[in-house]
């Protein structure tokens, strides 16, 4: 079964760390049908792309039970099954692993075909996700952890940790694949306003792995540091990358891009391929969440802007590819011209 930090599977219980109340609170929230779930995706009490993904495999689960328990026939329940996905899709729209899983989930219930013994089968699939998950982190640790040298400083964004996967992490991943090879790094972790992920979460996972050259900075202050010459490379996540190389993250992802650039520091991603939306043939496609104003308005709980002033509020922006010095994956390094190079490690 799946018992990591971020969720755990039991008895037909999916369990998620709420991540709104790290690092004060280390409460568990359990989701016991696919409403729930749903619900879990879209409070953030779940977030990330890789584990917003496997969160949804197990929602699609949940809802099998709940639905081949009142299902007719086999169409009857195949037609009750678009709500569940429906359901579990209009939640989050940036990151596309939740599609990706859900799709995933959908094709294995189309090829079984038959009632009897679907429900063990999906839940079996949601195990293998998450599972899979952990594996690849490892994997894309392995193969990021290669460009980190001894006594570098890397810079990250966002919560791209064991949080924000099913374990491990993928950018994080790679810093603490670095970490566990024995070389000395230094780590800027930048505290991504509005939300906090990296104050939040990225901080607490730093102490708990004992990466203890750790920073937090405050997102405007990436600039300055790289000027003084104090940072080697960015890495970060991606909810989503496209045909053509460019990359949907954490809002403020761009800035660091654009900054990294004008200082010639290496700017990389790192993702599972589930991230790769082939179907997309640029950045301008993705459909990027607008996320309530009072993440800005508010920090801490507390009121921070007056009452009245309008906000805006997109959670992710879109780096183009000429920004990315290369992209991370389990399957090994891409490096650009990434419209060619992207097709021939998925061998599509
Ligand atoms: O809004 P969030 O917290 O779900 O956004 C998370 C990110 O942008 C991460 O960088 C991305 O999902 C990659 S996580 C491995």
């Amino acid at each position: 079964m799946i018992d990591t930090i971020t969720m755990k599977w039991k008895d037909w219980t999916l369990h998620l760390i709420d991540q709104r109340k790290l690092p004060l609170e280390e409460i568990y929230v359990p989701c016991k049908n696919y409403e729930e779930v749903a619900q879990a995706i879209k409070k953030m009490i779940v977030r990330g792309a890789p584990a917003i993904g496997a969160t949804a495999a197990f929602g699609y689960a949940l809802g099998a039970k709940e639905m081949a328990s009142g299902a007719s026939s086999w169409n009857d329940f195949v037609e009750k099954m678009k709500v569940v996905r429906e359901t579990l899709a209009n939640t989050r729209p940036t990151a596309v692993n939740l599609f990706w899983a859900l799709e995933r989930m959908e094709k294995v219930m189309k090829n079984f075909g038959r009632l009897d013994g679907i429900v063990e089968r999906l839940e079996k699939e949601a195990v293998n996700i998450a599972q899979e998950d952990i594996e690849i982190n490892k994997a894309i640790g392995r193969n990021g952890a290669k460009l980190i040298k001894d006594g570098m400083t890397v810079l990250t964004h966002c919560n791209t940790g064991s949080l924000a996967t099913v374990d491990y992490g993928t950018a994080l991943g790679v810093i603490r694949t670095a970490h566990e090879q024995g070389k000395k790094i230094r780590v800027f972790a930048d505290e991504t306003r509005p939300y906090l992920q990296g104050a939040r979460l990225t901080a607490w996972e730093l102490l708990k792995y004992g990466i203890e050259d750790s920073y937090v900075i405050s997102d405007n202050m990436a600039g300055w540091m790289m000027k003084k010459g104090e940072v080697d490379m960015v890495i970060v996540g991606a909810d989503r990358v496209v045909a053509n190389g460019d990359v949907a993250n954490k809002i403020g992802t761009y800035s660091l891009a654009v900054l990294a650039n004008r200082h010639n520091i290496p700017f990389y991603v790192a993702l599972p391929t589930s991230t790769i939306d082939l179907s997309l043939k640029s950045g301008d496609e993705i459909p990027i969440e607008e996320r309530n104003p009072d993440e800005v308005t508010h920090c801490g709980g507390k009121r921070i802007a007056p009452e009245g002033i309008k906000v805006k509020n997109p959670a992710f922006d879109v780096t183009e590819h000429e920004l990315v010095s290369a992209i991370i994956t389990e399957k090994g390094v891409i490096y650009p011209p990434y419209e060619e190079n992207i097709r021939k490690i998925l061998g599509k």
